[in-house]
């Protein structure tokens, strides 16, 4: 998909601050709703979903499910679990919001679970095939799209082992979280970008403060601080998230071209 089609959103169809949060390794989550919900779960869900939520006989896997990755506190799985799709073969189930929450919590924290499993397995994890990682890269990956193996990606594998080098591609936010951690402050290339055009026509570009139904703020490439106040579609506000493409390709992926990806990008030394 390109990219440019989901980045002229009207923001509101997609605030982009949850799309970066969903990946980072501080879950947020509270720990005691995770184990509430666990509870819930294993008596409600697990039958059809499976213990790890990774999919069983009768229902998907819900690590995967862009319905759970897109939710928040519960608003998009409680819709499935109050509503069921009985057409499809799950059943509604009417539970207490308290209840969805803790579902939800137990949901996001598996969503944590594997996506830190599949950055620091230390088995080996170079089982793909090359080739057919370097025919996935330029065809159906459309990585070719924004990255080229002499040009940026050139030398990547000298510069992270293969574990670091598949969660690069993965969760490419995550080091830009680790590197402001570290003190080094954020990736521009991977900070999440805000257009907001006032009715005069004046516009202010920055990196992405914080949005919200009320507010939108913004830091300039010159380190200003501004603030608007919003009402509708005033002012007019465009979001640019340079990772769309990888977020929603982490739905997307089979852990066979997972695997592919990263034996043909482990050969770009
Ligand atoms: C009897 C089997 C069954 C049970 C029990 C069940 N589900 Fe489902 N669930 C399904 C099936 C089948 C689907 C796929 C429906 C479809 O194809 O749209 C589904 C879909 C979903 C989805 C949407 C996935 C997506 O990506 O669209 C969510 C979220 C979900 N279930 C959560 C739950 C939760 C939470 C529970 C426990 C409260 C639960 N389910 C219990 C069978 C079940
Ligand atoms: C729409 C553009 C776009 C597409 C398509 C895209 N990427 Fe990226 N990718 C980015 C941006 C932006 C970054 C973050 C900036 C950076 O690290 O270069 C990034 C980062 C990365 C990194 C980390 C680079 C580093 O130095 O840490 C890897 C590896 C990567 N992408 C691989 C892929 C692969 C494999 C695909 C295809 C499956 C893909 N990308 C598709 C835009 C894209």
């Amino acid at each position: 998909m390109a990219a440019g089609a989901m980045w002229g959103q009207a923001p509101a169809a997609r605030p982009a601050p949850r799309a970066g949060m969903r990946f980072r390794p501080v879950s947020g989550l509270d720990a005691a709703a995770v184990e509430r919900g666990r509870t819930v779960y294993e008596s409600h869900c697990a039958f059809c979903h499976g213990a790890n939520a990774k999919g069983g006989e009768s229902g998907p896997d819900l690590i995967r499910s862009v319905t759970v990755l897109d939710d928040e506190k519960g608003d998009k799985i409680g819709a499935v679990v109050l509503n069921g799709r009985p057409d499809k073969g799950m059943p509604k189930f009417p539970l207490p919001p308290a209840q969805i929450a803790d579902i939800a919590a137990f949901l996001h924290q598996k969503v944590f679970d594997a996506a830190q499993r599949s950055t620091y397995q230390v088995h080996n994890i170079v089982t793909g095939d090359a080739k057919a990682g370097e025919a996935y890269f330029n065809g159906a990956g459309k990585c070719a799209s924004c990255h080229s193996p002499a040009g940026d990606l050139r030398g990547i594998a000298a510069k992270y082992d293969p574990p670091t080098l598949e969660s690069r591609f993965l969760m490419p936010r995550v080091g830009g979280f680790e590197a402001m951690m570290s003190g080094q402050g954020p990736d521009p290339r991977t900070q999440t970008k805000v257009t907001v055009t006032l009715e005069s026509g004046q516009k202010f570009t920055g990196r992405l403060d914080s949005i919200d139904d009320f507010n939108v703020s913004l830091t300039t490439a010159e380190g200003e601080y501004h603030s608007f106040a919003r009402d509708g579609d005033r002012p007019k506000v465009l979001v640019e998230d340079p990772l769309q493409t990888h977020l929603d390709m982490l739905t997307r992926y089979t852990d066979t071209e997972i695997r592919n990806l990263t034996a043909y990008l482990v050969t770009l030394k």
